[in-house]
């Protein structure tokens, strides 16, 4: 068993400005990642035309920016190159292809028994930890709601975490499900390349420009009410895009800033879409009622037939398959129960990075504030050895 202070489970954003923070402070630590890369969520499971929403200042991981010459909003493999760097700059070398699979406290020995398995070797590492990171984010595992009649769809069926490009889908009929960003831009790759595309729109949501955003999010920080914020940005959004609600865009109650600090949910960013919606380019459908093989029926009534469906539907947490005892931090659906600012400490050296849906500006918040913590309890227990003494 091998002896840690500090063990982080995920080697994405969050892990590894945890491992960033903490090397600040010469603190140890051992960070494992179940796949065979860092940030493996943008490696292995973006769509090519990706590119973050949100400009780049608010998307820094700690300690380190991006190149003054990289453009404002940075595109994936740019985004992924940083990565890369801020890896070898802080000199982080994670324990691959490991994943962990449990991890209970130990109250006699006041420590976190860790299992991972090893997946190359397969057999099952084992640690002792004093303190224990989750940082597996809120993307883990794939969410595919169930649908009367799917498993009798004859076509192809795909999670958004698996679409690269709409290369492959010229002239087809695809079926994009959800309207959250990933759905709403994979809906305007899939139209640009030629397929025939609808795309399920459910919930009411807010639709915005990314600059709109980034002024809503300069303003905020100059203090500028949220609730004025979001009055200003409606406006332009309705200035921009006229009434959405009779193509079934429909805005919810609070503003877009206000909705996302108090649910998580964020605003829609357009990258075309709405145009090719207005066009009728891309079909806006009610919820599916129920599949009969090659047809599916929607709520509405309306009947029609699907090559292929996309399922931007979400994602789980996965923290509860594998954190044991835990009764502090994490609800029943992998997430913190404790809202921002408040989500990041559990009990016994429990901490998670990552999870406020609050992307990478939350990310590299969570990061330092745990670093400085478990910084804080390590100096404490240091300063009560020497008064024994
Ligand atoms: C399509 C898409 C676009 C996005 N765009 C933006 C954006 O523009 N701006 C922004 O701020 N945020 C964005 N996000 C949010 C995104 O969640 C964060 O940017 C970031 O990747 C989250 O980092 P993370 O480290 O918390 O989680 P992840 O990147 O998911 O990393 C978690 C890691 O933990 C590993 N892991 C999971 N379980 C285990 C286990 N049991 N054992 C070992 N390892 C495990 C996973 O393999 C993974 O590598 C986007 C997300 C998606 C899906
Ligand atoms: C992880 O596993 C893959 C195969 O699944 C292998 O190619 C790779 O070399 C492994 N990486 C490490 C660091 O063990």
């Amino acid at each position: 068993m091998e002896v840690v202070e500090v063990f982080i489970v995920g080697a994405g954003p969050s892990g590894l400005a945890t491992a960033a923070c903490l090397n600040k402070f010469s603190i140890p630590y051992v960070i494992v990642e179940r796949e065979d890369c860092i940030a493996s969520l943008w490696h292995k499971h973006t769509y090519d035309r990706l590119k973050l929403h949100i400009a780049k200042e608010f998307c820094e991981l700690p300690h380190m920016s991006y190149p003054d010459d990289a453009p404002t909003y940075i595109p994936k493999d740019q985004f992924m190159r940083y990565v890369d760097d801020y890896v070898e700059h802080f000199n982080i070398v994670p324990t691959f292809n490991a994943s962990t699979e449990s991890c209970m406290y130990d109250e006699e020995k006041k420590y976190w028994a860790i299992s991972a398995h090893d997946k190359v070797n397969n057999k099952m590492l084992e640690y002792a930890a004093k303190f224990l990171v989750v940082a597996t984010g809120e993307n883990s595992a794939s969410n595919i709601p169930e649908i009367i009649g799917l498993p009798s769809f004859p076509g192809e069926t795909m999670h958004s975490s698996s679409y690269k490009s709409g290369n492959d889908y010229a002239g087809k009929s695809v079926l994009v499900v959800g309207s959250g960003n990933s759905g709403f831009e994979i809906a305007y790759d899939l139209a640009v390349h030629g397929a025939k595309t609808s795309i399920i729109i459910r919930n009411p949501m807010h639709v915005m420009k990314k600059e709109m955003i980034h002024l809503g999010m300069v303003l905020a920080k100059w203090h500028i009410p949220l609730k004025f914020v979001d009055f200003v940005l409606i406006v332009l959004a309705y200035f921009l895009f006229g009434d959405l609600s009779k193509y079934g865009i429909v805005r919810p109650f609070l503003g877009p800033l206000l909705l996302k600090a108090k649910t998580g949910r964020s605003a829609v960013i357009d990258v075309g879409t709405t145009e090719l919606i207005k066009k009728g380019d891309i079909k806006v459908l009610d919820s599916i009622s129920r599949i009969r093989g090659k047809l599916i029926e929607f709520k509405d009534g309306k009947k029609r037939y699907y090559d292929t469906i996309v399922f931007a539907t979400g994602y789980k947490s996965t923290v509860n398959m594998w954190l044991k005892s835990d009764v502090s931090m994490i609800n029943s659906d992998g997430m913190p129960k404790n809202d921002f600012p408040n989500h990041w400490k559990g009990a016994n050296g429990l901490y998670c990075v990552g999870l406020a849906r609050r992307g990478l500006a939350g990310i590299a918040n969570d990061a330092g504030v745990v670093a400085n913590d478990i910084h804080d309890v390590i100096e404490m227990v240091r300063d009560e050895v020497k008064i024994q003494l």
